[in-house]
């Protein structure tokens, strides 16, 4: 196959962006030790930024998306990843300035490239795609930092979103009492049935509060807001508690007092997707097909064709996004 389809993004004169399907030239990808036929790929917020026209996620358009992607060796120079090899594909510069898995195929460097583990299937791998890697890389660092379920209960914002659903999915899992912040209250029934213990509105964590610390009410969190939302988080936490900070929905400030981390003792924990070391990558998303592997996971996500990526995307972009969104670039 020389041309293949793919969502592109395109820059109009008067600054708009559209995607539209369109047929690529595989000669005009760029250089790469592995050329891979994708099979799936999945929604992201920053796929949302991109196709939305973010200067800070993508520079050039036209720009084909996609931040992760799960499919087929078709050409490799590199002897340990051979052609025929199933492997996915997440962060590093994938679907930013670099064609993504909006297409069905990608060129990339084999630095970028981990295994697809034994055991999990090509579309679970993209049902957990970067939300649910960066929510298993989220929770990994809670308990390296000691929060365990005995250390009392976890917060999740964001929790109908990507990386929010599938932390309270992993958190459950590992026997955590999981509370969930949305803005749609119409999902509590959903997380509820998840395992989930208790719903808080999204907006009794957002709003202004002039005081430095709140009641000690929660062991850790995983936060995905940002903004006041993660200001407020940090004044919640109880002694000890850590909170692993992942997200920018509602802002990229933060203005807090150091009160929480001198009087309490809290930790505010980085978590970064993107730039990790491959070989971390590889360690989660083996964890993900084994010990931390999903009995629901199919229900955390809907399966979408090419044709209904720019109603998806602008969904994602206005906070409305549910769960998972798998792209089958064969539908
Ligand atoms: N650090 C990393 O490596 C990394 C990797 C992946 C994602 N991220 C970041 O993590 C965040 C979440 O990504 P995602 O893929 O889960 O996005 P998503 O699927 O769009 O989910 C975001 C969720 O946040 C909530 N939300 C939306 N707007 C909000 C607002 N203004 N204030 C508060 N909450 C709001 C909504 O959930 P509710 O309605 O349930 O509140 C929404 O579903 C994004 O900022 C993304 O860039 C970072």
């Amino acid at each position: 196959m020389t041309s293949y389809t793919a969502y592109e993004v395109s820059e109009s004169a008067d600054g708009a962006y559209t995607g539209a399907i369109v047929q690529k030239q595989q000669a005009d990808l760029p250089a790469g030790d592995i050329l891979i036929e994708v099979l799936y790929s999945s929604v992201n917020f920053k796929d949302a930024l991109s196709a939305s026209g973010n200067k800070g996620v993508t520079r050039h358009f036209p720009h084909v998306p996609g931040i992760d992607a799960v499919g087929k060796v078709v050409e490799s120079s590199t002897e340990s990843l051979p052609v025929g090899e199933d492997v996915i594909v997440t962060g590093y510069d994938l679907g930013m300035g670099t064609a993504g898995g909006f297409g069905q195929r990608i060129r990339v460097p084999a630095a970028w490239v981990a295994r697809l583990p034994k055991g999990m299937s090509p579309r679970s791998a993209m049902v957990f795609g970067t939300a649910g890697l960066t929510a298993a890389l989220c929770v990994d660092k809670l308990l390296k930092n000691g929060v365990v379920p005995e250390s009392g209960s976890v917060l999740v914002t964001g929790s109908t979103g990507g990386v929010g659903i599938v932390a309270c999915a992993l958190l459950v899992k590992l026997g955590f009492d999981v509370v969930a912040s949305t803005g749609k209250p119409d999902q509590a029934e959903r997380l509820l049935a998840m395992g989930v213990k208790e719903i808080v509105a999204r907006e009794t964590l957002s709003e202004d509060n002039p005081r430095p610390l709140l009641k000690e009410t929660y062991a850790g969190a995983v936060d995905v807001v940002g903004g006041k939302t993660l200001a407020n988080v940090l004044k919640v936490l109880r002694h000890n508690g850590s909170v692993a900070a992942c997200g920018l929905v509602e802002s990229t400030e933060l203005q807090a007092t150091v009160l929480p981390f001198i009087l309490r003792g809290v930790n505010l924990l980085g978590v970064d997707s993107v730039e990790i070391p491959l070989s971390k990558k590889q360690q989660m998303w083996d964890l993900l097909a084994d010990e931390w592997a999903l009995n629901n996971l199919d229900e955390l996500a809907e399966d979408i064709a090419l044709t209904q990526l720019a109603e998806t995307l602008s969904r994602v972009l206005s906070g409305g996004a549910v769960g998972r969104y798998v792209v089958d670039l064969n539908a």
